[in-house]
């Protein structure tokens, strides 16, 4: 049989796997929606969570058999209990708990056959992620980005921005569409001399704001702005732009005033997808981003987008490579003024 997807094993293995996703989904959702993790640190048997919950034992233990068969709990004798090393991503109130970012993401990323077929037949959409553009979307994904910083991304970025071989000598830094405080308040903790600028959309950036320690009022400042038409923060040793340039109405004139708001040896670092093979590659992202680019937000770059911009915009370097994180293959692009 050929079967030429990059996939190993049988299609018919594949494609029966495939079926499960939402199965799955719904599993962990109700996991987190009935808070079933956050009963779970000490071990319980089905009845005694049936009786905290309210619901019938026997299909409880139905549900608790599934998580298990999942690798979410271990079964030991009867009593059900949270696996662990997934403690800090499944509790509620854990710092790096990925809960409200995956409720949310679900949200924005799933959608059902009638609406898709809606928006193949009409071009019309309702759905959450036709709302991607406007700043009250990210103001109501303050929550979702934080937990999103939290459990996956700022580990990346600070890995990515302290093996850069500049980073030594870098005092000053711009977050621009940082989404949260997170990376500022890290930056910030682990190096007290470095001057940390937060730009992003209001109302965003004042909950971001609102969200630092008043220990950090000295060295970490938030501006509010729409980087299309507000004057952007000047003379920073490193501009960090994560995930935010889709909005720039011109990508090459926002990377010009980048480019001349950095200091004399200032670079600009960004960190985006970058699909290849005619915008079918990396799954990752294609797939993910499937039902908002359905919905009218088809916003990722292109692989090499960002890099050939910001030689147009005059950056004398730019490197570029790929990097593997927690959320999908990235290029990472950087740009010496
Ligand atoms: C996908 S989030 C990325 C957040 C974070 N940098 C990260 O890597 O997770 C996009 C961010 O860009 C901000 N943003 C979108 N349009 C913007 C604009 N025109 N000016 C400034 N920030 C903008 C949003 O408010 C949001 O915080």
């Amino acid at each position: 049989m050929d079967f030429s997807h990059s996939r190993s094993g049988p299609a018919q293995s594949w494609l029966l796997d495939l079926m499960l996703g939402p199965v799955r989904w719904q599993l962990l959702r109700s996991g987190f929606e009935l808070q079933v993790f956050d009963y779970l640190p000490e071990p319980k048997t089905a009845p005694e969570l049936a009786d905290s919950l309210g619901f019938k034992a026997e299909k409880v233990a139905v549900l608790l058999d599934a998580l298990t068969s999942l690798g979410f709990l271990q079964k030991t004798h009867g009593q059900y209990r949270l696996v662990e090393s997934l403690r800090p991503f499944l509790i509620s109130d854990s710092p790096q708990s990925m809960r409200e970012m995956l409720l949310h993401l679900a949200r924005v990323k799933h959608c059902d056959m009638d609406d898709m077929l809606n928006v193949l037949k009409t071009g019309e959409s309702e759905h959450v992620s036709a709302d991607f553009a406007r700043p009250e979307f990210w103001d109501r994904a303050v929550g979702n980005l934080r937990s999103f910083h939290a459990s996956c991304s700022n580990r990346v970025a600070l890995q990515l921005l302290k093996s850069l071989p500049e980073w030594g000598q870098v005092r000053s830094i711009l977050d621009l569409g940082a989404g949260s405080e997170n990376l500022a308040v890290s930056l910030a903790e682990g190096h007290p001399d470095l001057k940390v600028r937060v730009f992003d959309l209001e109302p965003c950036a004042s909950r971001i704001r609102s969200a630092i320690s008043s220990r950090y009022s000295q060295q970490i400042t938030v501006v509010a702005g729409d980087y299309n038409h507000d004057p952007l923060p000047q003379h920073s040793d490193l501009i960090w732009a994560s995930m935010s340039l889709y909005y720039a109405k011109d990508l090459e004139l926002l990377l010009t005033e980048l480019r001349d708001s950095l200091n004399e040896q200032g670079m600009l670092v960004c960190l985006h997808e970058g699909l290849t093979a005619e915008r079918t590659q990396p799954e990752h992202h294609v797939v993910g981003r499937f039902v908002p680019a359905l919905n009218g937000i088809d916003v990722s770059f292109n692989h090499g987008d960002i890099a050939a911009a910001m030689t147009q915009a005059g950056f004398t370097r730019v490197l570029s490579r790929g990097i593997n994180t927690l959320y999908g293959p990235m290029d990472l692009d950087i740009g010496y003024r």
